[in-house]
């Protein structure tokens, strides 16, 4: 097995917990480098050299049962630090002889108080005046392990944070990396500091050039087609390879009629007039909504969409001479999630169609640059690069687009509706300076029409939905609290601007249990 980067780090082991990639990025804001590997990876990996720290993550299993997904035992006597998270937690005490019950009583989900037992040097700062910590656990470790002691316990979990000092090996139930354990970065930055004393290695813009080199190293003197979207990382992509190979790059804008009102052609004028990139337009508006015809079921629709593109870039290339690679926008986020899909235990929600919809057996190579990088990584790279500070800012955008916030079936005039609703909208949070604030808004229409009245008249019309939601990653996400003069104001303005619509409603959940997607 090969690593990314070949400098030091801290090792993750990915049980499958929907946050696991959140452990990764809060290490690397301290500017330390981090990679995340499944525990099949791990058997195979034989240099420990550059491992400075290992974390063992949470995750859906249970070590109760008889068959459990677990570590090499000798991991532990390798003298490298190791913290363990919820279900890695309750696998160090497993293995070091402690006891864990599957007990409903004991379930613990949402926020806990903490009180601290013993000083350690994992909870050095970490104890301030709010102290509360995120659980999601139904086992519970009700046994210490042999030489480990108590740090900390909640009213429900005696066991929530152990340390065996001398081996350097911690356990916590609880999740430090999500936003609502309070001070839980203060736990990586002991375990990674103080414990594990890696030295900070890890600059994003400091790898601009290592991946323009590596660009320049893979093609040669081939050429590169690259889907450009105008959102964040395929803009950042398109910059970096024209960085590196110039015109031997064709970007290629695929119209499929379900981008927002308007962005097509301000991404197309923008990176053609002011970057200057060599694109290809295709207007395939027509041909993506036939084959979108009748369709319901939101994960045919994306394939349905993540199919054609394939084709669409696969027929382009070939009127294209000596064209060996297709570039995407690939996150590190998306290469864990496919990942985990095939590999290890996480459940698969929704296909990606960046990832999971290609082919198996395609004609071009995928060139990724931005594969090992999380979405903040990705918009320094973007600065550093001169992206606009529109793009930079931008959203994160779907790749199946409006034909996924279309609920049901897609048809011209309801792509028509949606997008004069969402541009209203947007526009609308930018002038009231909410944009900024919101990680992820959005409308949607739903297929349902009600009455209303307008006038002296009786409306029969479409239902939209508002979303926005603040969030790290899109992982886990809350529902944004509008000022009420700001709902008042959006519902009167759609109604009374776009024909289509007579009722607006706000989506007030958070992610889990809904996704920020509707489909
Ligand atoms: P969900 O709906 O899974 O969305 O909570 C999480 C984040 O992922 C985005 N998303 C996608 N991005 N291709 C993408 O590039 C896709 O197929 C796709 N589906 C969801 C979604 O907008 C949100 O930011």
């Amino acid at each position: 097995m090969q690593f990314h980067f070949n400098r030091e780090k801290i090792l993750i082991i990915d049980f499958g917990s929907q946050v696991t990639k959140l452990i990764a990025r809060r290490i690397r804001e301290f500017g330390v480098y981090s990679e995340i590997i499944t525990p099949e990876k791990l058997q195979n990996l034989k240099d420990f050299n550059k491992i400075k720290g290992i974390i063992l993550s949470g995750g859906p299993s249970t070590v109760t049962k008889y068959k459990f997904q677990t570590v090499p035992k000798k991991l532990f006597s390798k003298k490298i630090p190791i913290l363990g998270i919820c279900y890695g937690f309750q696998l160090i005490a497993k293995l070091h002889g402690g006891k864990i019950k599957a007990t409903k009583k004991r379930r613990e989900f949402g926020r806990a108080a903490i009180s601290e037992k013993r000083k350690s040097p994992l909870t050095k700062n970490f104890f301030q005046s709010k102290k509360n910590v995120w659980m999601s656990h139904e086992d519970a470790v009700i046994k210490l392990p042999k030489n480990f002691k108590i740090v900390a316990s909640t009213k429900d979990s005696r066991l929530t944070i152990i340390e065996n000092r001398k081996k350097n090996i911690y356990g916590v139930q609880f999740h430090p990396e999500v936003t609502h354990t309070d001070n839980g970065n203060q736990i990586f930055k002991n375990f990674i500091f103080s414990i594990c004393k890696i030295k900070k290695n890890w600059n994003v813009s400091s790898q601009k050039n290592k991946i323009i080199q590596d660009i320049k190293n893979t093609v040669k003197k081939d050429r590169v087609i690259c889907a450009l979207s105008g959102g964040v990382d395929s803009s950042v992509v398109a910059l970096l390879i024209n960085k590196a190979i110039k015109k031997k790059l064709i970007c290629i804008m695929v119209d499929t009629g379900l981008m927002r009102k308007n962005e097509f052609k301000h991404t197309f004028k923008i990176f053609k007039n002011k970057y200057k990139l060599n694109i290809r337009l295709i207007n395939a508006s027509k041909f993506f909504l036939k084959k979108l015809k009748n369709i319901e079921n939101p994960e045919k629709k994306r394939k349905i969409i993540g199919g054609l593109f394939v084709n669409i870039f696969e027929k382009e290339s070939k009127k294209i001479k000596n064209v060996k690679f297709l570039a995407q926008g690939t996150l590190y986020p998306d290469i864990i999630e496919s990942r985990s899909s095939t590999g290890s235990k996480t459940s698969k929600i929704k296909s990606h169609h960046n990832v999971g919809g290609l082919p198996k057996k395609m004609n071009l190579k995928l060139l990724e640059p931005l594969k090992e990088f999380f979405k903040d990584e990705v918009r320094v790279l973007g600065k550093s690069l001169g992206l606009t500070k529109k793009i930079l800012n931008r959203h994160p955008f779907p790749g199946p687009g409006l034909g996924i916030r279309i609920i049901g079936n897609i048809e011209k005039e309801k792509i028509k509706i949606l997008q004069e609703v969402d541009h209203i909208y947007i526009n609308e949070l930018i002038k009231f300076n909410l944009y900024g604030k919101i990680w992820q808004a959005y409308a949607a229409l739903l297929p349902i029409k009600t009455v209303g009245v307008m006038g002296d008249s009786r409306t029969y019309e479409y239902t939209c939905l508002l979303r926005a939601v603040t969030s790290e990653d899109g992982m886990t996400a809350d529902y944004f609290s509008f000022p009420k003069d700001f709902l008042d104001k959006i519902s009167n303005k759609i109604v009374n601007n776009v024909k289509g619509v007579n009722r607006v409603v706000y989506d007030i959940t958070s992610k889990p249990p809904s996704t920020i997607e509707l489909e």
